[in-house]
């Protein structure tokens, strides 16, 4: 029984093999590398002792998709491929909606054609908005998103979910990260952003390492504890463990599921800034810059019914979360290239 994983070598993906591997799936890879590296994929293999089949190509082309479906015994998908990030998708809306929406409905219906209904997709806490209230449940309404990447989440939940009730025999399980960050402990694979990093810790950890020169904070005067913006950051160790829980509920039948991946604890970004500085010994110099746009006060999750219906639980600390970042950026100074 394999596991084809779309965008395994990115991030999230390239975790979530090892994890898969070392619970002793087979595990099919495909990914166009436009945002990865297939070196990612060799310490994967490093890691776990066991190998596993990659196809170098895209969810939009359904040639690949036919000849995966045709040389492997595919059980399930887990759905990672997509661009993800939020300015450049306001800048470039029509390849954001392209790739990940168009992507996502030639992989479905492939997997329809070759009678393969069950799907693991990633969504995002992105989906709620600006939530009235913190902790988000499964059951808060989703909101108005700030950008085209976020539309395609939210627009991809409710394709998923249309598919699965024309079909029972689909299982969709939609599985909503929060912020997730850290890395393996082994500190070989990792976040590798292009370019000037978006998110805080690739940042963080790039002012560490002496590539950047200091943090920009955005905003401190949100209506929050310190006034700057909190977030639900997770491990994403733990969370690639979510995904190994989905699909044993997967096997037990699961019609359309919902869950929140993260901690239940929001921290904010000066928060993090202290822990990562406790947890390395690393100052980080930082200043006050204006909001980002689009962006808002707090979000973080409440993640009972991940834990009540997949035995799920985010096991790892701030510190850690912290630590293993920085583990994988001081080896790896320039990602996967050296
Ligand atoms: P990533 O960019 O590291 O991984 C995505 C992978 O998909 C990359 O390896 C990329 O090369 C591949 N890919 C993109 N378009 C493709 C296509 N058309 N065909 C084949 N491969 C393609 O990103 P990640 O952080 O690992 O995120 C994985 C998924 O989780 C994405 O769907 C992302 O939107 C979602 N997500 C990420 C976060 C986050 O903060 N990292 C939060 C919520 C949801
Ligand atoms: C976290 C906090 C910033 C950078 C994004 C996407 C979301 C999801 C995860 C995919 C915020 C502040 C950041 C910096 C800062 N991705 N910050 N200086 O915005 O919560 O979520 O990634 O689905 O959809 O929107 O994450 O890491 O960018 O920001 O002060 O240089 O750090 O303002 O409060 P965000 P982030």
């Amino acid at each position: 029984m394999a596991i084809l994983v779309t965008g395994g070598a990115g991030y999230i993906g390239s975790h979530t093999c090892v994890e898969l591997l070392n619970a002793g799936y087979e595990v099919v890879v495909l990914d166009n590398l436009s945002n990865s590296s297939e070196k990612s994929l060799e310490r994967v293999k490093e890691l776990t002792g066991k190998d596993l089949v990659f196809y170098k190509g895209d969810i939009l082309d359904r040639e690949i998709l036919e000849r995966i479906f045709a040389e492997q015994k595919i059980d399930s998908c887990i759905h990672f491929a997509g661009l993800k990030a939020v300015g450049e998708s306001v800048e470039k809306p029509w390849q954001y909606y392209n790739n990940n929406i168009s992507g996502t409905l030639t992989l479905v219906d492939e997997m329809r054609r070759h009678g393969c209904k069950n799907i693991i997709f990633s969504s995002s806490s992105t989906v709620y908005g600006t939530p009235e209230k913190v902790p988000v449940t499964e059951e808060t309404p989703k909101g108005v998103c700030t950008n085209p990447y976020g539309w395609t989440k939210h627009m991809l939940e409710q394709i998923l979910s249309d598919v699965q009730k024309a079909d029972p025999e689909w299982n969709v399980i939609l599985l909503r990260y929060f912020n997730p960050i850290g890395a393996h402990k082994s500190g070989k694979i990792g976040e590798n952003p292009n370019g000037i990093p978006n998110n805080l810790m690739p940042y963080i950890t790039q002012v560490a390492v002496g590539k950047l020169e200091k943090l920009g904070v955005f905003g401190d005067d949100y209506d929050t504890p310190d006034g700057t913006g909190v977030r639900d950051y997770i491990h994403v160790v733990d969370l690639a463990v979510g995904h190994v829980k989905a699909l044993k509920k997967i096997e037990e039948k699961a019609g359309l599921c919902i869950y929140n991946l993260g901690t239940g604890v929001g921290y904010s970004v000066l928060d993090i800034v202290k822990s990562f500085e406790e947890a390395t010994g690393i100052k980080i110099p930082y200043e006050i810059k204006p909001r980002r746009a689009g962006d808002i006060a707090m979000n973080y999750a409440n993640a009972e019914k991940a834990e009540r219906e997949l035995g799920w639980k985010a096991e790892n600390g701030i510190r850690e979360m912290c630590a293993d970042s920085w583990n994988w950026q001081k080896n790896n100074p320039n990602g996967f290239e050296d």
